[in-house]
């Protein structure tokens, strides 16, 4: 039996362990040169002004957030399929979160959804690249700026994705918030990142990041008494990403290009392998993929029809696994969850036609730059298998 295959997975290689090694020795694991390298590698990758990083995705939303003041009756514009991080830290300044629909073809967020949320509350509209393809951003952007309100990419799935021929986090936004778990399409065990285009924003983000310390006696607000003094200027948190995971991240980054070829050519296989195997329409669909934007290829999630094969996911999630091959849910939507039942009570009688589609079609196959086309032949049998396809 071949070992397991898991729907994502890192890629380590020797030099990324070396890179680690090498951070080890050196006389700062943390607050060192490794935090300003990476930031600037990501910002000349991306194409984005100012680049922070910090302890994960999380944290990255939270500081984004926080960095552009949204807080207590605050609301916020975001989709129902995304990770609970991305409502969740909107819960943590005091903000309420608004939960608009999606396309059904691509899970993002469905424009005229999110205008008919906007409210004299409403600060920011918060888009989440799904699977790594890139929300509507202009359309959105357009939006925002007609009610002066924030966009907030939630970019973790689409480190590496363009939109219109430019890469995410060389656009508009006011933030761009990127995770690097090691599921992610670059990883630093865990970490995140947020791209911002003005100076200011960042400088706070970086403060608040660090405890709100401010160390330039230049921003003070007192005249330093001596060296030692800082001042904390607001409330901030410990979500600094130590030197050992900017050394890791930057050795990721270096190879992130060659990862998205991988991604690319397995999407590919796959694109050849499921007509192949279930027909054009065969109940199985590929991703749907926009002509004007490229996905980072985070996640392959197909649309199955299951009532048709007269199975359910559930089963047929069991019968992969049993077979080797890991499949997951991107996403259960927010509002089925306690937590955001809870928090967004005004939210749940409103209908989701998009996400609900969305929700009861998807599953995601194996992606990540190792697989081999023998594996992607592997999984697609075991789906059919598992679908009760004989012919
Ligand atoms: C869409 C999305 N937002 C936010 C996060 C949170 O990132 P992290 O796990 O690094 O905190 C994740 C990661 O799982 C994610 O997929």
């Amino acid at each position: 039996m071949p070992p397991p295959l898991s729907y994502g997975r890192q890629t380590i290689d020797d030099d990324d362990v070396a890179a680690v090694a090498q951070a080890m020795r050196a006389p700062q694991l943390t607050c060192g040169p490794l935090v300003d390298r990476f930031e600037q590698a990501l910002a000349a990758y991306t194409g984005a002004p100012h680049a922070s990083v910090c302890a994960n995705g999380t944290a990255a939303l939270h500081l984004a957030y926080a960095g552009l003041g949204i807080g207590e009756g605050d609301e916020i514009i975001t989709s129902p399929l995304t990770f609970s991080a991305t409502a969740a830290a909107a819960y943590y300044v005091g903000a309420t979160v608004r939960i608009a629909d999606v396309d059904a073809r691509t899970g993002n967020l469905s424009v005229q959804s999110v205008e008919a949320l906007v409210t004299k509350r409403t600060r920011a509209i918060v888009p989440v690249h799904l699977g790594g393809q890139p929300a509507d951003l202009d359309e959105l952007t357009r939006l925002a700026r007609a009610r002066k309100l924030y966009v907030i990419e939630d970019a973790c799935h689409a480190l590496g994705a363009t939109y219109r021929g430019r890469r995410i986090g060389a656009g508009d936004s006011d933030a761009v918030v990127f995770s690097f778990h090691p599921l992610k399409n670059i990883t630093t065990g865990e970490g995140g990142a947020i791209l911002t285009r003005d100076a200011r924003v960042k400088q706070r983000i970086d403060r608040m990041r660090h405890h709100g310390i401010e160390r330039d006696p230049t921003r003070f607000d007192e005249t330093p008494a001596g060296p030692w003094v800082y001042e904390v200027q607001e409330l901030g948190w410990n979500y600094r990403l130590p030197d050992i995971n900017c050394a890791l991240g930057l050795s990721q980054l270096a190879k992130l290009d060659r990862f998205l070829d991988a991604r690319r050519t397995i999407v590919g296989w796959y694109r050849e392998e499921l007509p192949r195997a279930f027909g054009v329409d065969g109940g199985v669909q590929a991703p749907a993929e926009l002509a004007d934007r490229e996905s980072a290829h985070h996640l392959f999630a197909v649309a199955i029809d299951f009532p048709r094969f007269g199975t359910t996911r559930a089963q047929v999630m069991a019968q992969l696994a049993k077979a080797g091959v890991g499949t997951q849910v991107h996403y259960i939507p927010l509002l089925h969850h306690p937590l955001h039942a809870s928090r967004c009570p005004g939210e749940r009688a409103r209908p989701r036609p998009g996400a609900d589609l969305y929700y009861a079609r998807t599953l995601s196959l194996p992606l990540y730059p190792a697989l081999t086309r023998d594996d992607v032949i592997h999984v697609v049998t075991e789906l059919r298998l598992a679908l009760g396809v004989s012919r």
